[in-house]
């Protein structure tokens, strides 16, 4: 079976290398002529665990290759799937012109026996109307809907090891086609769901919006927690012990981010309401995360007696989330600029060392530890769960500091702990009582 992935994006890139990884023969494509040198040259322009490593021995194996011409990566290819960003318009909606081109990309060119399989999140009815957009074109090919679930920073373990598959498919050859490309999946005994196209589309969106909503919520319980006393790690260890709840995507932080979670509820409220429903909730937890930035930059500057001007601020962390160089909606974006327009020195050290970071982040100082961040700071600001800042020799980080401020929004230590080490320490949803 021939694969071929159109754009080499988180998604794209790890799911073309994990189907080589089944054994398929896979072309990646992208447009972006020097992205595809780079990974003809083995390197891997995303940080994602072992992306390397397989993308490295697939290459070596002779079954994984990429390529900037259309034609050439799709002609011969059984299964084409679409792989390319939808992201979110002014509006909220999805833009869908980079889907829309790479298939009119490659309508010339698709096997009249190959199945298109959009991968890409687009709203509900988007892959019918890709099909009829080809049968204008005279292409009538199967077409199909198989949303992702890789979270990235574990992208690759996401795909070889998926909670399920869904397949959204009209025919029993989209079917059988699609089966065979996930039969590695299919003998791990992995659920693989076969829906109608609607219901495959909806369900992405769906489930990302209720996690989104998960977080938000105990984000919600946190604010709480810090006037009444409670501890919110501790509600979120006792309420995820009902099953009916479940542990995780209940660590409450400064809100969420990232490439999916802002623009997927974005896109759901909004196409919900182009078929005439309103979705209140969805429309909170965007509202409720949005004003989450404001309330941790005033626990920010509360913890300073809002005065940050001249003051040596030193940020551990800044991508939206941990094992991730990814910055997109990440909330240290509102937080170290408001910092900087109040006068502050910031210093950041990211793990990542993310670029992306680099080309956001202007008038700050970069380190490359913690401790040689956190020299002579008058407060330190965690903003992101690394795991190596929970390793941290917090009587090190106190003996290196001018004043011993520490503002956690991701709750990476005890209250005991670090008051144990003279540090006046803030966090989330750990009430006044411990700070
Ligand atoms: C998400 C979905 O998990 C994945 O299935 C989908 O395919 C893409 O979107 P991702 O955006 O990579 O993945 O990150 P995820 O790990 O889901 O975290 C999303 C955001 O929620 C991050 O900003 C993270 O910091 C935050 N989060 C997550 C919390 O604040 N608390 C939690 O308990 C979990």
């Amino acid at each position: 079976m021939k694969i071929t992935v159109v754009g080499t994006g988180y998604v794209g890139l790890v799911s073309g290398v994990c189907f080589s990884e089944f054994g398929f023969d896979v072309t990646c494509i992208d447009n972006n002529k020097s992205k595809i040198t780079d990974l003809q040259r083995g390197k891997v322009p995303i940080y994602e665990d072992d992306l390397e490593r397989l993308m490295t021995k697939n290459m070596h194996a002779g079954r994984l290759f990429f390529t900037s011409d259309t034609g050439a990566g799709v002609k011969d290819a059984d299964l084409v799937f679409i792989a390319v960003g939808t992201p979110s318009k002014s509006d909220g909606s999805a833009d869908l012109s980079y889907i829309y081109g790479a298939v009119g990309d490659l309508a010339p060119h698709i096997r009249k026996d190959a199945t298109l399989v959009i991968k890409s999140t687009v709203p509900v009815g988007t892959t019918r109307a890709i099909k009829n957009f080809l049968l204008k074109k005279g292409v009538d090919v199967e077409v199909a809907f198989n949303p992702e679930f890789l979270r990235e920073g574990a992208a690759v373990a996401d795909f070889l090891r998926p909670d399920r598959i869904i397949l959204g498919v009209e025919s029993i050859k989209a079917e059988k086609a699609l089966a065979r490309a996930y039969r590695p999946l299919y003998m791990l005994s992995i659920p693989i769901l076969f829906t109608g196209l609607e219901t495959a589309e909806l369900s992405k969106y769906a489930a990302n919006a209720f996690l989104a909503m998960k977080v938000t919520f105990i984000n919600e319980i946190a604010n709480l927690c810090e006037k009444c006393g409670a501890d919110v790690q501790e509600v979120a260890h006792a309420i995820g012990l009902d099953k009916r709840i479940g542990e995780l995507f209940l660590q409450a932080g400064p809100g969420y981010g990232g490439s999916c979670f802002p623009k997927d509820t974005c896109a759901l409220s909004t196409f919900a309401k182009e078929f005439g429903v309103e979705t209140p909730l969805v429309d909170e937890t965007i509202k409720s995360n949005n004003e989450r930035r404001s309330k941790m930059i005033k626990k920010i500057m509360d913890a300073c007696h809002n005065d940050v001007k001249n003051k040596n601020v030193a940020v551990l962390g800044v991508t939206f989330k941990a094992n991730t160089d990814d910055m997109r909606d990440s909330p240290s974006i509102s937080i170290v600029d408001y910092l900087l327009k109040e006068g502050a020195r910031v210093k950041i050290y990211d793990p990542s060392f993310s670029e992306q970071a680099k080309n956001i982040f202007k008038g700050v100082y970069w380190s490359t530890t913690v401790y040689d961040n956190c020299n002579d700071a008058d407060i330190v600001v965690i903003l992101t769960d690394w795991a190596e800042f929970r390793a941290v020799n917090l009587r090190e980080l106190r003996r290196r500091v001018r004043n011993p401020l520490l503002v956690d929004l991701r709750n990476i230590y005890t209250v005991p702990e670090v008051k144990a080490t003279g540090f006046v320490y803030h966090s989330v949803g750990r009430s006044l009582l411990n700070e």
